[in-house]
């Protein structure tokens, strides 16, 4: 049954999923809190996440703090491009996104991807207005705000840091070790499941936009040249795709076929990227995403992140409209590049070759001093770049000059003072700096997801009722046991049948308060899969039996308490 997000909200409130956070201080927008019931969901989640991206697929999982110090960030690019655009209102002072003022009013569904004059021309052409107070907007400056919250390491501000917007740089910044964990073999993944941070302008629609937030990110580095995935396993994965090909065409279609077809099509260039959206779709499936509410939709390149050379991210819909899930992004070799860059340590792999190679290679004379303060009198770094440039780049020593980068600013340096030379060595192999798929899941958005399309409504002895169709495997509470009435005996009897459920790893709740009927439609809201009841032939037949209820059917039979953990147990494992 299809339901509007409101009712989603209410019912989250209402048993414990989510809501608002810091209520009793008026709330703070942007923040949630998980209920008992929401944080259990998400828990169990993330769980089954780590053991599809994680354990399944071999990679090692690693936690890393969220905050870190301004230089990652420098290197990163997030300092300088992390931005969204801004629009105060003149009459109430209230913030807003511009591209979404303007995607929200206009036919312009791409807002973010025009530049600020543009939107501007947009605001003002089509009479835009705050969404708060309904003051005209045109005329009024957007602005760039960087979405990353800062702070300060230790007193005073002589060490800024950042909360990290997303897990994924605590990864890199580390490659140096994990290589070595990985035992400098290609390819490799790094997991990590955290809280990333970002101080949206407008955070909006419950815990689909939040400042704070929980991504489940995989890193994985391969080598460009030789490693390729084996796409045998996914091969047969029927998708539904929507290519910014299509997205550019007036009548741009979705196109539903196997990932086999749409890599050798050409339609996912990357058969890493298509191997990761293969293993994803049946895994989002497991979880319960209606999967004819499901696509992945590729971003228009005015869309991508500063880092990303192709980005398809898995959408669900919801209440009509699509939301993104998660990005699968080819980051190629930028992160590492960039950190390899700014910081004293190699972001690189060395890389064996079958044989040892005899090459030519250019030398440089280590003796730079005789260049001069304006390199800050760090003759080391400079013939460090220089080898390194001649190690992979020979013709750009052809030129009069030379070019190199230091500390982010480039310099020219006269080629003869490079002292250039040939010499023939032998090689054992050579250090390259791999490349990166990311798949990153919000997860957030996923238990919004999941819920919202577990939710239904229907009719039981001419009674309405809501109940949640949750997934045996994520639900948060996986039976429910109830004396029928309040009667020593009948307590007794289920209270030792928590306690056999419970020793068994499954997670139970004990109900005997109110009506029977009661019980059973506040178990159903939480999307509690089976509900048990102890009543009187319980105790008094021979062989104990129990009752046990199916949530979607209602249905009811009687089972001997001796199989219930058994059998529940095997359910709950799938
Ligand atoms: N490391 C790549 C990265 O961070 P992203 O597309 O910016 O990529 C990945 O974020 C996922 O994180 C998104 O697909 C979304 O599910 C989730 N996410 C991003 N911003 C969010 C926010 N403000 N609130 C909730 N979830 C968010």
């Amino acid at each position: 049954t299809a339901t509007t997000s409101e009712d989603l909200v209410e019912l989250a409130k209402r048993r414990g999923y989510f809501f608002q956070s810091s209520g009793a201080y008026g709330g703070v927008g942007g923040f949630y809190t998980f209920g008992p019931q929401g944080a259990a969901l998400k828990g169990n989640v993330e769980d089954a996440w780590r053991d599809r991206f994680a354990v399944a697929e071999g990679n090692m999982e690693i936690d890393a703090p969220t905050i870190m110090p301004e230089p990652v960030f420098e290197a990163s690019g997030h300092l300088d491009g992390f931005d969204d655009m801004l629009i105060e209102c003149p009459e109430c002072g209230e913030s807003h996104r511009a591209d979404h003022v303007v995607e929200d009013n206009t036919e312009y569904e791409d807002a973010e991807s025009l530049p600020i004059p543009e939107v501007e021309e947009v605001i003002a052409e089509y009479e835009l207005v705050c969404p708060s107070c309904g003051a005209g907007l045109a005329g009024q400056a957007v602005d760039t705000f960087n979405l990353m919250f800062a702070t300060n390491i230790g007193p005073g501000d002589s060490d800024p840091g950042y909360m990290r917007p997303e897990t994924a740089q605590g990864i890199f910044v580390e490659f140096p070790r994990l290589k070595e964990y990985a035992r400098n073999q290609l390819p490799f993944g790094v997991t990590q499941i955290g809280r990333a941070y970002r101080n949206e302008i407008s955070p909006r629609r419950s815990i689909i936009r939040t400042r704070e937030f929980t991504q489940a990110e995989l890193e994985y580095f391969v080598d460009p040249e030789t490693d390729e995935p084996d796409l045998s396993t996914v091969a047969d994965v029927e998708v539904t795709l929507y290519p910014a090909s299509e997205q550019n065409e007036e009548d741009g279609e979705e196109i539903r076929t196997t990932i086999g077809d749409a890599v050798e099509e050409g339609i996912i260039s990357s058969p890493w990227v298509a191997y990761f959206l293969g293993v994803a779709k049946p895994w989002y499936d497991a979880v319960g995403v209606d999967m004819d509410r499901f696509r992945f939709r590729q971003h228009l390149s005015g869309e991508r992140a500063h880092y990303a050379s192709d980005c398809w991210d898995a959408e669900s819909e919801v209440d009509g409209n699509w939301i993104e899930m998660a990005g699968f992004a080819y980051r190629g070799d930028y992160d590492l590049s960039k950190h390899d860059e700014y910081s004293d340590d190699r972001f690189t792999i060395f890389k064996q070759y079958d044989e040892p190679k005899t090459v030519e290679r250019a030398t440089v004379d280590p003796d730079m001093s005789y260049l001069g303060p304006e390199f800050g009198g760090d003759a080391q770094a400079v013939v460090q770049k220089l080898d390194d440039l001649a190690a992979r780049d020979r013709a750009a020593f052809e030129g009069d000059t030379v070019e190199i980068d230091l500390e982010g600013e480039t310099h020219e340096l006269p080629v003869e003072k490079t002292r250039f030379a040939v010499e023939e060595q032998t090689e054992a192999g050579e250090h390259i700096t791999p490349h990166v798929v990311e798949p990153s899941f919000g997860v957030d958005r996923l238990v919004y997801t999941v819920l919202h399309h577990a939710y239904r409504e229907d009719e039981v002895d001419g009674e309405e009722r809501t109940y949640l169709d949750l997934e045996p495997e994520v639900a948060p509470t996986f039976v429910g046991v109830f004396p029928l009435q309040n009667d020593e005996e009948l307590e007794a009897q289920a209270n030792e049948i928590v306690a056999d459920l419970r020793e068994v790893g499954l997670s139970v709740t004990y109900d005997d308060s109110g009506n029977i009927g009661r019980r059973y439609r506040r178990q159903d809201e939480v999307g509690t899969p089976f509900c048990v009841t102890v009543d009187y032939e319980t105790v008094e037949d021979e062989e104990t039996t129990v009752t046990v209820r199916e949530r979607d059917t209602t249905d009811q039979k009687r089972l001997p308490v001796d199989d219930l953990a058994e059998t529940l147990s095997a359910i709950r494992e799938g």
